[in-house]
């Protein structure tokens, strides 16, 4: 991807702003969000123990409830009136994507994890419009793979909750307690 950047850059059909912030993109994303995703979808595919919601599913309601980009930012290219207040030319201004897709106008009982909602696919995840997720099939397919391969150990564990740290914009899970419920019975008999 390096070698591919630099050429577009030296065609000039890349400014170094742009490659740096596509690099930065597809860093955070491949080794922050995609793990957050992952964590939260796998230990929803745990916690639920049923098999019968499909894991795509649970992964777009995980990519909702527990959105890994929690606000992406923006320079005002003209000026703009959103909900009443003014935003100027090049005023920087932050879109909370987390916020939106909270949005209770939008999504019924927006705090309920709830896979089967038939509004989950509304959700602003990836962005919108000319700026959306370039990896968001790729972000898709792995997740649903591990969500199906933690199906088989439903009902054998317990999980959760998942703990985050919230760093520059991005949502990062840091631990999701296991346990193995064989050993509990073990211990209370
Ligand atoms: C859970 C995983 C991911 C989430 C939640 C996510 C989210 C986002 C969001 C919200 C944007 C829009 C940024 C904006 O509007 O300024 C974006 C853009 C982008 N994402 Fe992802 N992303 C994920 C994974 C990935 C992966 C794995 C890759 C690459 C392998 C990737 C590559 C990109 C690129 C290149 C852009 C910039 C597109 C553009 O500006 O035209 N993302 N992503």
């Amino acid at each position: 991807m390096g070698a591919r950047v630099a050429e577009l850059i030296a065609d000039g059909q890349l400014s170094i702003d742009e490659a740096t912030a596509v690099v930065a993109q597809v860093t955070t994303g491949t080794l922050g969000a995609i793990p957050t995703l992952v964590t939260h979808a796998v230990v929803a595919r745990l916690q639920l123990g049923d098999e019968t919601t499909a894991a795509a599913a649970i992964v777009e309601e995980a990519l909702r409830h527990a959105t890994p980009f929690l606000m992406v930012p923006r320079t005002a290219g003209a000026a703009v009136s959103v909900g009443g207040i003014c935003i100027e030319p090049n005023e920087r201004v932050g879109l909370m994507v987390d916020a939106a897709n909270r949005d209770r106008t939008a999504f019924a009982d927006p705090e309920a994890f709830c896979p089967a909602r038939h509004d989950s696919n509304g959700h602003i995840a990836f962005g919108l419009g000319r700026h959306y997720c370039l990896g968001a099939a790729l972000t898709r397919v792995v997740a649903e793979v591990a969500v199906e391969a933690a199906g088989s150990r439903a009902g054998t564990l317990t999980v959760g909750p998942v703990g985050h740290e919230e760093l520059f914009g991005l949502r990062t899970a840091r631990s999701a307690p296991v346990t193995r419920m064989e050993r509990r019975r073990e211990r209370a008999s």
